[in-house]
């Protein structure tokens, strides 16, 4: 694609999911139920996002940290197994690597996560030789990262500078504080990418067209995920919506999100127009949520490609 030795790097969060499924009934306290189906998979959208658009075909660092355990090791194996460059993963001794322990339950899901390393890792951590030899600049899960939250904007104003482009994904707030000044941050953000709750929750309104007019996007593409309804793109005002891909039988909807982002994205590193980087993550989204967790449909290139071909109709260009 380039003369850069990235197309992507990511700054982000590490953890791993673990993965219960099919119980009769949802936990009580006090009592014991069975989950008749576990799984440990990758989680935290910054590395499902760098693991899935690794798979698509472009090329990934990340810049993160973990603890020294096991659950360190295999975010770390996992990120490698995907050809993702994890030489900007710092791990320290002095936190552990968190976890996400999932409910899957009647197409809701109920979680709990220890942030560990995700809230210990800090803007001076990050290694700008790996930024300045990349293209793009992904940062997802600001309101979990809160070492490194005070930076994103800074990091985001560099990175422009030094001529990258950028996207930026939210995510939920635990905290539900939703402390976050996009006024400032939007200028140096080619791409927003949050999903409808939570722009709404963010700009303290109740429908996605007074969320827009309230934070005033000056170029900055806004990217609205809508769950099955799909997701609408406002760029200069001018909104388009697109429908989903419907999935009907859904396995889970675990990194539906950042599967998204990582389809447009490559297309957008492509230069292809937003409006075919839009269809396209709507399409690496539905295709997310066909396999369990954020990065279980997607195992190689040439199977995903085979995938889309034979869903989709998709033939690559
Ligand atoms: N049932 C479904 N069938 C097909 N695509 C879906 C389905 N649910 C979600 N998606 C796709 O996943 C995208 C992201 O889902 P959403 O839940 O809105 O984001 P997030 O995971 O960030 O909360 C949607 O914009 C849509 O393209
Ligand atoms: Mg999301």
């Amino acid at each position: 694609m380039s003369i850069k030795k990235y197309d992507v790097v990511v700054i982000g969060e590490l953890n791993v999911d673990l993965i219960l499924n099919k119980t009769a009934v949802f936990p009580e306290l006090g009592k014991e139920i069975l989950a008749r189906q576990m799984n440990l998979v990758l989680g935290s959208s910054s590395a499902i996002f760098a693991s899935n658009i690794s798979c698509l075909g472009a090329k990934v660092a990340f810049i993160g940290k973990t603890g020294v355990d096991l659950f360190g090791d295999f975010v770390i194996s996992s990120l490698q197994s995907k050809a993702v460059d994890t030489g900007g993963i710092v791990q320290d001794r002095s936190t552990s690597t968190g976890a996400t322990v999932v409910i899957n339950f009647n197409e809701d899901r109920a979680m709990i996560t220890h942030p560990g390393a995700m809230e210990a890792f800090s803007g001076n951590e990050v290694n700008w030789d790996i930024i300045r030899q990349s293209r793009h600049l992904h940062i997802s899960s600001y309101f979990i990262q809160t070492s490194l939250q005070k930076n994103i904007g800074n990091i985001f104003r560099k990175a422009k500078q030094l001529g990258l482009t950028t996207s930026f994904d939210p995510q939920w707030d635990p905290a539900e504080k939703w402390e976050i000044d996009l006024d400032e941050m939007l200028p140096d953000i080619d791409l927003f990418f949050p999903n409808e709750s939570e722009i709404l929750k963010i700009t303290h309104t109740s429908t996605v067209e007074d969320a827009v007019q309230k934070i005033k996007p000056a170029g900055t593409a806004i990217v609205i995920k809508q769950g099955n309804q799909g997701s609408t793109i406002i760029q200069n005002s001018k909104a388009h919506s697109l429908p989903a891909f419907l999935n009907e039988e859904v396995v889970d909807a675990i990194g539906a999100g950042d599967s998204f982002n990582a389809g447009f994205v490559y297309r957008f590193l492509q230069n292809q127009p937003l409006e075919y980087c839009h269809r396209f993550g709507n399409m690496i989204a539905a295709m997310s949520t066909t396999a369990a967790g954020g990065t279980g449909a997607f195992s190689g290139r040439q199977e995903v490609f085979t995938v889309l071909k034979e869903k989709y109709g998709y033939e690559e260009n």
